[in-house]
């Protein structure tokens, strides 16, 4: 049996706990607290089991024009991928040389990194100001980035896509939480290089389901289709994806209650002398005050089965990045943290 190298050499994407307790207030995967949208259980319990028999929609074509058509834009400029992660390895496939470059932002999101070592090439973070190697052909640009929360104006990522040589995908995953997103330039005809790419599991409260979506030229999502598996979104997830798009106002009141939530919170952390970076997300960036380190706070707070997520490293080890859950979730943490 043989194992090529650069998989040997791997490190594998490390994703946050799923404890099996029900008992454990979960804010470390930016999951939603809320429920999906009450259409997805009708259609559940509604699914045609003979449906489960054959081949699901390889081109998911209801779901791809309804997107198309709340994005004021084509079915030809929409791709599904079975969540956005999909999308993301599709991507280093059908943009990518063996010889050329990934890059983000740095800090980002850490399976970036992965994905070019699973796909043996370089992975590039790039810092402000920072030129980038001329071989790179794809720009992962997470806006509101992660785990930072922090969100970017439009027209930087526009002037960077201009300026760029490669593929840009705009990694949208939060930007239901967010003031602005970046969707105009996907649909923009003038734009031959911008890809927006949004998914189900955050504002949708879906990340069970794994329906990730993006928009962008036709000429590269065409690319995407020729490298997907040929049914890569099933036909259950295709169905309760849907439902949970169309109902637009349960989603935009989850969300509502979400913003509400973080806002609230934010000033709770900050009365108590922690430094929470602006957020436009689901989740705050959050430095405990001296003498207390994250990496210790991480600790206690996991010992109260109150699980947050802790990046080691420089550019991240200082915070905690903890998501926004119901506003009784809220509460117990920051009584454990005064508690502590
Ligand atoms: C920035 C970012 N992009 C993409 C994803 C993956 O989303 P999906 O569940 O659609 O694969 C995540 C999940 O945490 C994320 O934080």
């Amino acid at each position: 049996m043989r194992i090529t190298r650069s998989v040997q050499r791997l490190e594998a994407y490390v994703p946050g706990e799923q404890p099996k307790s029900r008992r454990v207030v979960k804010l470390n995967t930016n999951e939603n607290p809320y429920p999906p949208s009450p259409e997805c259980a009708k259609v559940l319990k509604g699914f045609d089991l003979d449906a489960l028999r054959r081949y699901p929609d390889p081109e998911f074509a209801a779901l791809r024009a309804a997107i198309a058509k709340r994005f004021r834009t084509t079915s030809d400029r929409v791709f599904v991928g079975n969540g956005s992660d999909e999308i993301l390895a599709l991507s280093a496939r059908a943009f990518v040389e063996d010889d050329e470059l990934i890059a983000s932002l740095d800090p980002s999101y850490s399976l970036y990194k992965t994905l070019a070592a699973i796909r043996n090439v370089e992975w590039i973070g790039r810092r402000e100001g920072m030129r980038l190697d001329p071989k790179t052909s794809l720009f992962l640009w997470t806006n509101p980035n992660a785990p930072t929360g922090v969100l970017a104006p439009v027209d930087e990522i526009a002037a960077f896509a201009k300026s760029f040589r490669g593929v840009v995908i705009v990694d949208e995953a939060y930007a239901d939480f967010a003031r602005w997103n970046a969707m105009d330039l996907a649909t923009a005809d003038a734009n031959r290089n911008v890809i927006v790419m949004r998914t189900f599991s955050k504002s949708y409260s879906l990340a069970g389901l794994r329906v990730g979506f993006c928009v962008g030229p036709a000429d590269l999502i065409a690319a995407l289709y020729k490298v997907k598996d040929s049914y890569n979104v099933d036909a259950v997830a295709q169905a309760v994806a849907l439902a949970a798009f169309k109902d637009r106002a349960y989603h935009a009141k989850t969300v509502k209650a979400v913003v509400k939530t973080r806002k609230a919170f934010v000033k709770e952390l900050e009365k108590r002398g922690w430094d929470v970076l602006p957020t436009d997300s689901n989740f705050a960036f959050a430095k405990p005050p001296a003498p207390l380190k994250a990496a210790d706070v991480f600790r206690y707070l996991k010992s109260r089965e109150i699980y947050v997520r802790y990046f080691p490293g420089p550019l991240t080890g200082e915070r905690l990045r903890i998501t926004i859950g119901t506003d009784g979730q809220m509460e117990t943490l920051l009584k454990a943290v005064d508690e502590l």
